[in-house]
């Protein structure tokens, strides 16, 4: 296991390269069990979620390849519906192949993901959609194993807004028959990019972006070459980067509409960031003021951001006040940074952070993979060393994050716990 070891207190200051969307590249990868053709996508983040996703595909029998962020995969005119336990529970976006195996073969046997530190995080909502277009689900020993003829449309109303749900039934809608409303959709730029791509390879679909999406089925999907958004989650982190250390970062490919609510708040902090022809500028120049947040779907504040901004509350000044609206324990990294000397008090799923002048270096332990960025930003701020312990959370999602914070400044190494 690796652990992060940070000598805080440098202003970073230059040009830190966004990568591609990790939430985006999941579904999209999955989306091609939907062809027989071959897909090429670009921009793909060299992340662990990734090479597990690749793994995933080529036990589904998937021929693939991944190299210099370019992955293609071919799958074959028959599948092996299975995604094992051991895949699934280390990264629970596996239960994505659950659309796309119903829709191309009329069966999946996907383990069922459980809980995960962040909350329980069940999948009814994806089971629902799909039972309404036709599949019919038993669990046996933890698999839930689906099974159904050819889907049909149907007219489907989440109970909530969730992204994966969104994703799971999107895919499967692109290949039934006749039409499907998904009515209280997810709206974040990652379905939009999904969809993106299944319109590429020929799919109807329409409203995407918004709550209601439509899709008409077609017969079959042909091969294309795509290229994954930008990671918005990723560029949030390098924009609190900048203001936390009191730097000047340009972040290179970093999307400025997606990030607006976050961008807002940042500015309502003190922070100065302005859009370029390059990307996001962040600069911090003045003291940080408290903000208060609470966490929506899209295009409200993202919960995956919610950890890192509660990074720069620590150090600003007066009090903000945390909701999260999405996770009911995605609180994980508050009681590290209380380790780290932050005034933190929490009451259920609110947070009331009162800004201290300093935090010092401590010894902390990641929980999840935001509470990890979390941890790496109050890391770069503090007085001393900070030792970031559990990182294989913080590979998940960011690609050699050290790498990209020490080309700007920080001095981070890698080592052996
Ligand atoms: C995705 C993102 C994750 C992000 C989250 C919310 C990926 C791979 N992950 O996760 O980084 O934090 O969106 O923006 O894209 N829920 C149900 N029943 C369901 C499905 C969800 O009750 O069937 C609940 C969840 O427990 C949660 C809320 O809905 O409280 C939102 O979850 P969802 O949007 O589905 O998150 P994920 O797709 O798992």
């Amino acid at each position: 296991m690796d652990k992060l070891i940070i000598e805080g207190g440098v202003p970073l200051t230059g040009v830190v390269e966004v990568s591609g969307s990790k939430n985006a590249a999941l579904p999209i990868l999955f989306a091609s069990i939907l062809l027989t053709e071959p897909v090429v996508f670009h921009n793909v983040p060299d992340l662990r979620d990734i090479r597990t996703t690749i793994a995933l595909l080529l036990l589904l029998g998937c021929d693939c390849g991944y190299e210099n962020r370019k992955a293609r995969v071919v799958a074959p005119g028959v599948l092996h519906p299975e995604a094992p336990y051991d895949l699934v529970r280390t990264m629970r976006a596996s239960v994505l192949c659950l659309g796309p195996l119903l829709a191309r073969i009329g069966q999946a046997r996907v383990a069922l993901p459980g809980g995960c530190s962040i909350g329980a995080r069940p999948v009814d909502q994806h089971l629902k959609g799909f039972e309404q277009m036709g599949a019919h689900f038993d669990l046996e020993e933890g698999y839930i194993i689906g099974r159904c003829r050819k889907l049909r449309g149907a007219h489907i109303s989440f109970d909530l807004p969730t992204v994966g749900g969104t994703e799971n039934l999107l895919m499967a809608a692109v290949l039934a028959e006749g039409e499907t409303i998904l009515e209280n959709a997810a709206r974040e730029p990652e379905v939009v990019d999904l969809a993106n791509f299944l319109l590429s390879c020929g799919a109807r679909i329409e409203g995407h972006g918004t709550s209601c999406i439509h899709i008409t089925g077609v017969s079959s999907l042909h091969g294309t070459e795509y290229t994954v958004m930008p990671d918005r989650i990723e560029a949030a982190t390098f924009l609190v980067a900048a203001g936390i250390t009191g730097g000047e970062l340009l972040a290179r490919s970093c999307p400025f509409a997606e990030l607006e609510t976050v961008i807002l708040k940042l500015r309502d902090m003190g922070m100065e960031i302005t859009a370029t022809a390059d990307g996001v500028l962040a600069k911090c120049a003045r003291p940080l003021r408290g903000v208060d947040i609470t966490t929506q779907p899209y295009p409200g504040f993202p919960t995956d951001v919610q950890a890192q901004i509660m990074a720069i509350m620590c150090l600003a000044e007066g009090a903000s006040i945390v909701q999260e609206s999405i996770f009911e324990n995605r609180f994980m990294h508050v009681l590290e940074l209380m380790r780290m000397g932050a005034q933190i008090k929490i009451t259920g799923r609110t947070a009331l952070v009162r800004g201290v002048k300093r935090l010092a270096g401590a010894p902390v332990m990641a929980s999840d993979l935001r509470a990890s960025a979390s941890l790496v930003l109050a890391g770069l701020a503090a007085r001393g060393t900070t030792e970031v312990r559990r990182i294989y959370h913080l590979d998940r999602g960011y690609e050699r994050i050290e790498n990209k914070l020490n080309a700007v400044g920080a001095r981070i190494r890698r080592e052996k716990e």
